[in-house]
C-alpha cells in the first residue's frame, strides 16, 4: 500500500524526531501528546529544527512554510483513525507500551501498520494485545533522529514479510538505511552499543581513568564522534539504564548488568542533556 499519513504518538527527542523526517519527506504527520504542554513542547521542536536549517541555508522559508503545513499536533489518539501508519515513541515502559497499542489497535484502520521506536523492549509482548500481529513491527530511529542514518526493522515471529517491505520502503524514503533484526534484546546496534556505554562507566567506577580521558581515548583512538559519557548524557541515562535492564532480562549477561553508579544517577534524577544533569551536564 502507498503511505501517505503517518501518525507519531510522543513528541519527546526521538518522536518530534520521526515526526520532523516524515514531513520533510512529504507526508501528512499528525503528533500526539497527553497534554498541551508537552504537545507544544514537541512541535516547537520540529519547528525550531526547520528555523535552524533556514538559518542555515540548507532549506528555504518556502520549504520550511510547505513542511509546517504537512504536520498538525493532536490531544486525541482518535484523530489517528484515518492513519496508514503510526509510530509510537512513548516512555520505554512496557505496560504503557502495550495500554497504547491495545488503544491503538481499536482506532488505527485494521490492516494498517502500528510500530514502535522502541530501543529494547519485545515487540511480541506489544503485538500481542493487538488484532493484527502480523502488521506490528519494530522501526527503531537513531538520536538525532533527522541526522542519523540508520533504521532498525525489528521483525517479531509474527510480523509480516509485507509489513517489513512496507517498513523499508517507508524508511528509504525518509532518506534512511534500513537494516532487518529479529526480535531479540536489544536488537543490533543496542545489543553492541549498551555494554560498551556500561563497561565505560564500570572502568570510571573502578578508577581505571577519569571520564575525560576515557572519552578522549574512545574519539581520538577510534574516530567516534561522541566520548562514551558524552554520548550517555545525549541518549539519556535512564534511557541507557531501561535498555540495559530489558537485554539483561533477556540475556542475564554481566556485560548487560546496569552498573551501581548508573543506577544511582538515575535514581537521583540524573537524566542526562534532556533534563539538564548528567555525567557532564549540570556537573558542578
Ligand atoms: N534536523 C536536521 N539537521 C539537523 C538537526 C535537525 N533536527 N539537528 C542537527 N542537524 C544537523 C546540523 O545542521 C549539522 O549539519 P552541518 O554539519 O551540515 O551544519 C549536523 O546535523 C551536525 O549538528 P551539529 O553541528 O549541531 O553537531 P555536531 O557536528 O557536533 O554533531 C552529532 C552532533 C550528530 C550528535 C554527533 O556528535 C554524533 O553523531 N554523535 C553520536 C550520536 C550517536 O551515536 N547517536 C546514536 C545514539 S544511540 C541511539 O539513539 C539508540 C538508542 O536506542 C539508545
Amino acid at each position: 500500500m502507498v503511505l501517505k499519513k503517518v501518525g507519531v504518538v510522543g513528541g519527546g527527542l526521538m518522536g518530534s524526531g520521526i515526526a520532523q523526517s516524515a514531513a520533510q519527506a512529504g507526508y501528512h504527520v499528525l503528533l500526539a501528546e497527553v497534554n498541551q504542554e508537552l504537545l507544544e513542547k514537541g512541535m516547537q521542536r520540529v519547528h525550531g529544527a526547520w528555523q535552524m536549517l533556514t538559518g542555515k541555508g540548507k532549506i528555504t522559508t518556502d520549504q520550511a512554510a510547505e513542511y509546517k503545513e504537512r504536520i498538525h499536533g493532536t490531544l486525541r489518539l482518535e484523530d489517528f483513525s484515518d492513519r496508514d501508519l503510526v509510530i509510537e515513541a512513548v516512555i520505554e515502559n512496557l505496560d504503557e507500551k502495550r495500554k497504547l497499542f491495545k488503544t491503538l489497535d481499536g482506532i488505527v484502520p485494521a490492516g494498517n501498520i502500528i510500530a514502535s521506536n522502541t530501543s529494547s523492549l519485545p515487540i511480541m509482548e506489544m503485538a500481542a494485545v493487538t488484532a493484527r500481529e502480523g502488521r506490528v513491527a519494530g522501526l527503531h530511529f537513531f538520536n538525532p533522529v533527522p541526522v542519523m542514518k540508520l533504521v532498525e526493522i525489528v521483525k517479531s515471529i509474527a510480523t509480516s514479510d509485507q509489513t517489513v517491505e512496507e517498513l523499508r520502503q517507508f524508511a528509504v524514503s525518509l532518506g534512511k538505511t534500513p537494516i532487518v533484526a529479529k526480535d531479540t534484546g536489544g536488537f543490533v546496534v543496542n545489543f553492541l552499543l549498551i555494554p560498551y556505554l556500561l563497561s565505560a562507566v564500570r572502568m570510571y567506577e573502578n578508577g581505571v581513568a577519569s571520564m575525560e580521558d576515557i572519552d578522549t581515548g574512545m574519539k581520538l583512538g577510534c574516530g567516534y564522534p561522541m566520548g562514551p559519557f558524552e554520548l550517555l548524557d545525549y541518549v539519556g541515562l535512564d534511557t541507557t539504564l531501561y535498555a540495559a535492564e530489558a537485554i539483561y532480562k533477556e540475556y542475564p549477561d554481566p556485560a548487560y548488568a546496569p552498573p551501581t553508579l548508573l543506577r544511582r544517577m538515575v535514581q537521583s534524577g540524573r537524566y542526562g542533556r534532556k533534563n539538564g544533569k548528567g555525567f557532564y551536564v549540570g556537573a558542578d
